[in-house]
């Protein structure tokens, strides 16, 4: 398969980090061709940074980075003339309306007259703005900025498209109309790069997905891949009467409202069903959650790379 973005061996200390910690240390990865990557990991594991290096925005202290076929050092240009990006923070400009703001950003991407006013007409009926066309960016909402944004990028013909966090402070309908319009981008063999805290999104949209943490790539692979690589795949909620000291030998329990959750391998979740069914208590059972997934992997990182009396302190 194609690659959009192969990186390797990325490394980015910014100037004056405390004691030179690099925000990217040793990071490899590719990103395939015409599908949604999806980047997930804590505040401040690296994730903006990786963004920004790809986008041509930072320079990197190591490593190198192809896009789209093109030295990130040596043709940035070319790059930027084939990439648009929602950067994680930032509004469109104030002074115009809704529709213009679009209009301009398609026209100063070099696209014609009448095509920039389809694509401007269909990317705010799409996200649901075609009310507020008129209306200064300015007076708008938060979440009608970022809405506005993501109209912008997603309406322009780039062939890479980075969203660091599309949906924040969006309304749960705002959203999934966010999550349409990038499944409509990947469909025309856009490749999209996508940072999301929401973990429900990054499962439903990404081919593939990338767990960061302290600038390194901890877990990477399709959702399938993630799931088979966790120590327990499954979660089973049990809702009743279960000794905890039982359920312990299967696996990891944490409590919850009116019951116990359990993280265990298939077999065990099966016999723990059959227990449940012979008793009479109320149970669940599925495969774990990508939320899941993180808690479990960047948990033990965490434990593990906390120093001992630290720790405890
Ligand atoms: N402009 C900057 N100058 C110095 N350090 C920075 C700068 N931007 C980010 N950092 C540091 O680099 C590291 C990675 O930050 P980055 O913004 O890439 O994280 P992130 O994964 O996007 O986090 P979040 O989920 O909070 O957006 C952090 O330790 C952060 O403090
Ligand atoms: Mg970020």
């Amino acid at each position: 398969m194609p690659v959009a973005i192969r990186a390797e061996h990325l490394r980015k200390v910014y100037p004056h980090s405390p004691a030179g910690v690099a925000a990217l240390e040793d990071l490899s990865l590719e990103v395939p061709t015409g599908r949604v990557y999806g980047l997930i990991g804590r505040n401040g594991a690296g994730k903006t940074t990786f963004v920004r290096v790809c986008a041509t925005q930072l320079t990197l202290s190591g490593g190198t980075v192809s896009v789209l076929g093109h030295d990130l050092e040596r043709e940035e240009r070319a790059i930027r003339a084939r990439i648009a990006c929602i950067p994680q923070e930032s509004r469109p400009l104030y002074f115009l309306t809704v529709e213009e703001v679009v209009y301009l950003y398609l026209k100063m991407r070099g696209i014609d007259r009448t095509e920039a006013r389809r694509r401007t007409r269909d990317a705010l009926e799409e996200l649901s703005l075609t009310e507020y066309r008129r209306r200064m960016v300015s007076r708008l909402s938060g979440g009608l900025r970022r809405r506005t944004l993501c109209a912008m990028v997603l309406a322009s013909d780039a062939d890479l498209l980075f969203l660091d966090e599309p949906t924040t402070g969006l309304d749960p309908i705002a959203r999934r109309q966010v999550w349409e319009a990038i499944r409509r981008t990947s469909r025309e063999h856009r490749t999209i790069v996508l940072t999301t805290h929401y973990l429900d999104e990054a499962e439903s949209l990404s081919a593939r997905l990338a767990l960061i943490e302290r600038g390194r790539l901890v877990l990477e692979g399709t959702p399938a891949d993630l799931r088979a690589r966790v120590r327990y795949p499954y979660r089973v909620t049990i809702q009743g009467a279960f000794p905890r000291a039982e359920l312990e030998s299967y696996g990891r329990v944490a409590e919850i409202e009116g019951g116990l959750l359990l993280f265990t391998r298939e077999a065990e979740a099966r016999e723990v069903a059959r227990k449940a069914l012979e008793r009479n208590v109320r149970l669940s059972m599925g495969p774990v959650s990508l939320e899941d997934i993180f808690l479990e992997v960047v948990g033990r990182s965490i434990e593990e790379e906390t120093p001992r009396e630290e720790a405890e302190a």
